[in-house]
C-alpha cells in the first residue's frame, strides 16, 4: 500500500505526541508495512481510509493499535550478555550488602517488551541468589504497549525466541514445553509485576528503585524527551543505584548527574554526586 505525505504526517504526529517515538521521513516503508495488517483487520481499503477513520474519531482503540504497531519490540533473553553478567557478579552482591538490614531490592525494566529482559533478571536472581528467597524482591516490568505486555505476562515463548540467548540449562529449569512453545514457570512469573507505563507521561505509584534497566528505548526519542526521561529516572533511583541503557544509548550530553562506570565488559550509569561520596571512587 502506498502512503501519501499527509497521511504519513498524521501518523508521525500521532505517534510522536503519544509515545515520543520519532519517525523520520525515511520511515514511510515502516509505516506502510506495520499499518497494512491493521487496514486488513479492520476491513478497510487503504491506509488512507485508516487515517480518515482516526481523524474522524476521538482518540481510542484504533489510534492505540496504530501507535503500538509503530513500536519496535525487538528483544531477547540475556540480550548483550555483559550487563547481566555485571548485574549478577557485581551489582547484586554489592546491593545485598548495602541493603542487608532492610532486606529489600527493587529492579525496574522500563521498556520490557515481551518480557525476556525481566525474565532474564528473575532467572539470575533465583538461580544465583537463593538467599534472596526471604527478601522483598520486586521486579517491576513496564511498557507502553498493552499488547506486548499481555504477551509478557503470559510468558509463552516460541522455540525461536528461547533459542536466542537462553542457556539450555535455564530453559530446562524454568520452562515447560507446551506443544511448539515454552511456558515460563509460575515461580518466575510471580516474581514480576507487569504494568502499563508510558515513559513520556506521569509515572504514578512508582517505587524508589535500586537498578533500572531502560535499554533500547531512548534511542527512539528526540533529545528533549531523552532529557526529561533521564531526569525522572534520576528522581526514582536510590543514590547508590545503577542504570543500564542500551549499547547505542548514553546519558552523555543529556544529563550530567549521571556518570558512566565500567563494570568488566559493560558500561552502566550511577548518580555522580552520590558516587563522589563513596570510598574508592573511580570512574571509567
Ligand atoms: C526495542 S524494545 C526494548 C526491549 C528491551 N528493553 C530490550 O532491550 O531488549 C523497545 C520497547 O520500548 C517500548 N516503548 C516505546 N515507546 C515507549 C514509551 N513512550 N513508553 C514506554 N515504553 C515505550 C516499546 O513498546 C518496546 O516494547
Amino acid at each position: 500500500m502506498s502512503l501519501s505525505e499527509t497521511d504519513f504526517d498524521y501518523v508521525r504526529t500521532l505517534v510522536k505526541e503519544r509515545s515520543a517515538i520519532v519517525l523520520e521521513p525515511s520511515k514511510t516503508y515502516l509505516v506502510d508495512s506495520r499499518l497494512t495488517p491493521i487496514v486488513r483487520k479492520l476491513n478497510l481499503g487503504s491506509i488512507s481510509d485508516l487515517v480518515a477513520r482516526m481523524r474522524s474519531e476521538r482518540f481510542g482503540e484504533v489510534h492505540r493499535t496504530v501507535i503500538e504497531a509503530m513500536t519496535t519490540n525487538e528483544t531477547s533473553f540475556f540480550r548483550d550478555v555483559h550487563p547481566f553478567e555485571a548485574f549478577r557478579t557485581k551489582i547484586v552482591p554489592e546491593l545485598m550488602a548495602a541493603r542487608a538490614s532492610e532486606r529489600a531490592l527493587t529492579i525496574w525494566c522500563g521498556a520490557c517488551s515481551s518480557g525476556q529482559e525481566p525474565y532474564t533478571i528473575a532467572m539470575l536472581l533465583r538461580d544465583s541468589f537463593p538467599e534472596l528467597g526471604n527478601w522483598r524482591v520486586q521486579i517491576l516490568a513496564t511498557d507502553l504497549s498493552t499488547e506486548i505486555l499481555d504477551r509478557a505476562k503470559r510468558g509463552v515463548f516460541s522455540q525461536l525466541e528461547v533459542n536466542r540467548g537462553l542457556p539450555a540449562a535455564m530453559l530446562v529449569r524454568h520452562f515447560t514445553r507446551q506443544g511448539l512453545e515454552w511456558q515460563v514457570s509460575e515461580a518466575l512469573r510471580n516474581m514480576i509485576t507487569f504494568r502499563e507505563l508510558n515513559l513520556i507521561e506521569a509515572w504514578p505509584g512508582m517505587p524508589r528503585v535500586d537498578v533500572v534497566f531502560m535499554r533500547n528505548v531512548l534511542i527512539y526519542f528526540d533529545i528533549p524527551t531523552k532529557k526529561d526521561i533521564l531526569a525522572k529516572v534520576r528522581q526514582l533511583m536510590r543514590p547508590d543505584g545503577y542504570l543500564f541503557l542500551g549499547g547505542a544509548e548514553t546519558t552523555m550530553n543529556l544529563d550530567d548527574a549521571f556518570e558512566r562506570v565500567q563494570l568488566d565488559k559493560t558500561g552502566c550509569y550511577r548518580l555522580r554526586e552520590a558516587a563522589e561520596r563513596r570510598p574508592g571512587y573511580a570512574t571509567a
